[in-house]
């Protein structure tokens, strides 16, 4: 039995498979802890009218298994009124401790070895009015890592995979491998907005996240003597370029090889994190889901069966 205030992330209204059953409501609930899939299968037309999306509601229901994947079957719903509730319960957090990938951004900054570049970029993103922000901020509105601390999780998977590159190809500069691959998206901090769900900001939508991260990086170190000038314009160079293409919004194409090595590492960590997130959103009665971002069809039926149990 089910009782409890959830974020109503998404609904829809489907027909049942026998059209003449009508149609049913299926929903995206969401607390801090995460999503999960909810079914209304009756008064499902009434529901859908009641119902709005980013908004938190009281539900009734009952946990059960579809297809290996938990879903809520819903008998009753109610809205709460702004005051009754705190927005922060609602939104979706990264699922690993921010302590520990503070504690992780503080170890990869002291594998760099230039001291000006190591202490400057510690003190910017751990011990500053700007770490805070850095921490909390999502990575995306809705593609990949679109929750609170995503950008930080996102940042560090990016420094994982640059650093795996730069062990086969050891010529590539690791300080601002690891540098790059942490700064590149910290224009996402002033581009999206938290309330209930992530919102663009006008800032976000009128100049983007790699012209403001690009400008965030110049005067926080311009003229410091711990960011020598050549670094400072690679490392500006990698946040401008780090969208690979001129049609995906970057000024300039990536033209170092550290620059190339940031841009892939940064595609795939979205990429594979687009998939693990659409799997995640399946509806438990299909196995194919249209994925609009990566503009395809992909196929479930190879995870979420339980050893042993697979068809
Ligand atoms: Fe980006
Ligand atoms: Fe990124």
């Amino acid at each position: 039995m089910v009782e409890q205030d959830f974020l109503i992330v998404r609904k829809t209204l489907s027909p049942f498979k026998n059209a003449g059953k009508g149609n049913y409501l299926a929903l995206v609930l969401a607390d801090k802890t995460g999503q999960i899939q909810a079914r209304m299968w009756e008064n499902a037309d009434t529901f859908h009218e009641k119902a709005t999306e980013n908004k938190v509601y009281w539900i009734k229901g009952r946990v059960e298994k579809y297809n290996n994947f938990m879903q809520i079957k819903v008998d009753d719903l109610a809205p709460l009124d702004d005051a009754q509730f705190d927005a922060a319960t609602y939104l979706a957090a990264s699922t690993r401790p921010l302590p520990e990938m503070r504690a992780e951004l503080r170890a990869v900054l002291e594998k760099v070895g230039h001291p000006g570049l190591r202490e400057f970029f510690l003190e910017w993103l751990l011990d500053s009015d700007f770490a805070a922000s850095y921490s909390y901020a999502p990575a995306a509105k809705q593609i990949h890592h679109a929750y609170v601390a995503g950008l930080i999780e996102h940042s560090l998977e990016v420094a994982k995979f640059a650093l795996s590159v730069q062990e086969l190809y050891p010529e590539a500069d690791r300080d601002i491998l690891i540098i790059a691959s942490l700064l590149h998206d910290i224009g996402k901090v002033a581009e999206y907005v938290c309330g209930l769900g992530i919102d663009i900001t006008d800032q976000g939508r009128l100049i983007g996240h790699t012209v403001i991260g690009y400008n965030m990086l110049q005067q926080r170190a311009a003229g410091d003597a711990r960011v020598p000038d050549d670094k400072l314009t690679h490392l500006g160079h990698i946040m401008l370029s780090h969208h690979g293409e001129l049609m995906y919004g970057a000024p300039v194409m990536p033209a170092t090889l550290e620059a190339v090595i940031v841009h892939h590492a940064d595609l795939t960590s979205g990429r594979v994190r687009q998939f693990t997130r659409a799997l995640n959103e399946f509806a438990p009665e299909e196995n194919w889901l249209y994925e609009k971002n990566l503009g395809r069809m992909i196929y479930r039926g190879y995870v979420g069966a339980e050893p042993g149990e697979a068809e």
